[in-house]
């Protein structure tokens, strides 16, 4: 792999993401790796990232010197291009000179292989504090701004090389050709990573893991496991028993989707437990969110337990006992967890409503060195449709913690038509690639006055949250334009007669999360 060293600013994962789509695997490491681990990881090539902090500062992110000596390909960004110039000896100035934001820079010569082809003079996205004052020995200068005469560095023999800049973020305007030159130019790899190579790679790994035993797969209806459920299926075909626990806060059209969409695209055994009632007895009168989240979690098990005994009895009865769990753990799952390799670290915010932990079973996590965008085309590549691969993502506890009260069957009609809505006009107006998800909230509490069709109406509001991000872990309100806008607000009071009011939510994460509870 290209190995992605992470300085602890949130960049490490974007980098990764670039170089897997320039066709090149990456994984991170964290910026204490040492070169003993390094060399047995035996990487193809090494990239330093950013972080958050100078190199005098106290406590600032160390890196293992000798890792260089090792004589892998290396590229250094921003932080990791000062830890490389000061390990190579050059000089690393603290200038007090700050650079943030789009920064002019200039392209010495042909920029050498890492900037070739690239124009004389480009927008490249800065931000830090010292400045590379003086290249190492050897080592030719192939950009400058105005305020860093050396941002940007290298030398073909020890094929190091370093920019001050971010590639990675799009608003660098030729960011990718630069990781890519580093990549296939200067390392000399080819792209041959792609969505087809990882279902092959994992069809036989799983084939592997399971030999014949039986293997059932929670569904949530959600992107993770839908995708992991298709790959198992293919690799071990009718040894794969899939379960759909339909708690009633689902969103419109989702059990129709999965029982008949996803069966017949697939060809996954499914079983589907009908728990509507039970659920919503358990949720009366509850308006905590956290102890509606456990309420959920702890149904969810429930139902998923009656299932599993049933199809253990069943299975034993067979002679193939089911040995096997399938969870849709995505990679920055296991990179926060702390994670990488060893034993999974099952989150409850992460898995289908919290499965039980002593549950008898090994897991079989097929999508763990994925990210979601890569999830999302090898969903395309098994054939599921895009209305499932496509969709936003949909916490566990469902329209649950999206009605901000008591959650009542008639509430859930309500805001699953509101919802249906407001997802059809995105669809419509063509920005499911600009959202990354809008959770429609209902105010079930709250009433406020309107005038719909010939009189005053005492009725509820509802708030999108359309939301931009890259990885749910920070987000931006997504400035929707107008029009859409007043369509969804038109139709919603229009179509749904108990609410009279849409209203936008403004606000970033943090200081706000993405879903109101
Ligand atoms: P927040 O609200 O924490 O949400 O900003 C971040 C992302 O996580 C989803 N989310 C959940 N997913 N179980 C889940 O499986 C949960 O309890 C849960 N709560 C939030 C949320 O939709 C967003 O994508």
């Amino acid at each position: 792999p290209v190995l992605v060293v992470d300085f602890g600013a949130q960049y490490a994962q974007l980098i990764a993401r670039r170089v897997r789509e320039a066709g090149v695997y990456s994984e991170l490491v964290p910026h204490n790796v040492t070169a003993e681990e390094v060399r047995a990881k035996n990487p193809v090539a090494l990239i330093l990232s950013g972080g958050p902090s100078s190199v005098y500062a106290e406590g600032a992110p160390t890196f293992d010197a000798t890792i260089f000596e090792l004589g892998i390909p290396t590229l250094g960004i921003c932080y990791g291009f000062q830890v490389m110039a000061q390990a190579l000896g050059g000089e690393v100035a603290q200038t007090g000179n700050r650079e943030y934001g789009a920064t002019h820079a200039t392209i010495a010569g042909r920029g050498g292989v890492l900037l070739e082809g690239t124009p004389a003079s480009q927008n490249v996205w800065m931000s830090h504090g010292d400045s590379v004052a003086k290249a190492p020995e050897g080592y030719d200068v192939l950009a400058s701004t105005a305020g860093t005469p050396v941002a940007a560095f290298g030398n073909p023999e020890t094929c190091f090389y370093g920019v001050q800049w971010h590639p990675e973020v799009k608003h660098s305007d030729h960011g990718q050709a630069v990781i890519e030159n580093f990549l296939h130019k200067a390392a000399g790899l080819p792209a041959d990573w792609n969505s087809g190579s990882v279902i092959e790679e994992q069809i036989a790994r799983i084939r592997e893991q399971v030999g014949s035993a039986r293997v059932i797969s929670a569904l949530s209806g959600g992107v993770d496991s839908a995708v992991s459920t298709a790959l198992v299926h293919r690799a071990i075909g009718d040894q794969l028993t899939a379960v759909f626990v339909d708690h009633g806060l689902l969103r419109k059209g989702e059990r129709e989707q999965v029982e008949n969409d996803y069966v017949e695209s697939t060809g996954v055994n499914l079983i589907t437990v009908e728990a509507e009632e039970t659920f919503l007895g358990h949720l009366a009168g509850v308006t905590d969110p956290e102890t509606k989240r456990k309420i959920i979690g702890r149904e969810f098990i429930r139902a998923f337990e009656q299932v599993q005994r049933d199809l253990v009895d069943q299975a034993k009865a067979d002679g193939e006992p089911v040995k096997f769990l399938v969870q849709g753990t995505l990679y920055p799952d296991v990179v926060e967890s702390g994670g990488g390799a060893g034993t999974a670290n099952i989150k409850s915010h992460h898995n289908v409503g919290g499965l039980p932990e002593d549950l008898d079973f090994e897991l079989i996590e097929p999508l763990r060195t994925l990210f979601k965008d890569e999830v999302r085309q090898i969903g395309r590549d098994l054939g599921i449709p895009e209305a499932i691969v496509g969709r936003q993502p949909f916490p566990g506890p469902g329209l649950g913690i999206r009605i901000i009260g008591e959650v009542t069957r008639e509430r859930l009609e309500i805001l699953r038509e509101a919802d249906a809505i407001a997802r059809e006009e995105l669809t419509a107006a063509g920005l499911d690639k600009e959202i990354w998800q809008c959770p429609v909230v209902l105010l079930a509490d709250v009433r406020s006055v309107g005038v719909q069709g010939d009189g005053r109406t005492y009725g509820h509001p509802v708030v999108l949250r359309p939301v931009s991000s890259e990885d749910a872990m920070t987000a931006d309100w997504t400035r929707l334009p107008y029009e859409t806008l007043a369509k969804i607000s038109n139709r919603i009071t229009n179509e749904v007669r108990e609410i009279n009011r849409v209203t936008l939510d403004v606000t970033s994460k943090p200081p706000a999360t993405i879903e109101w509870e």
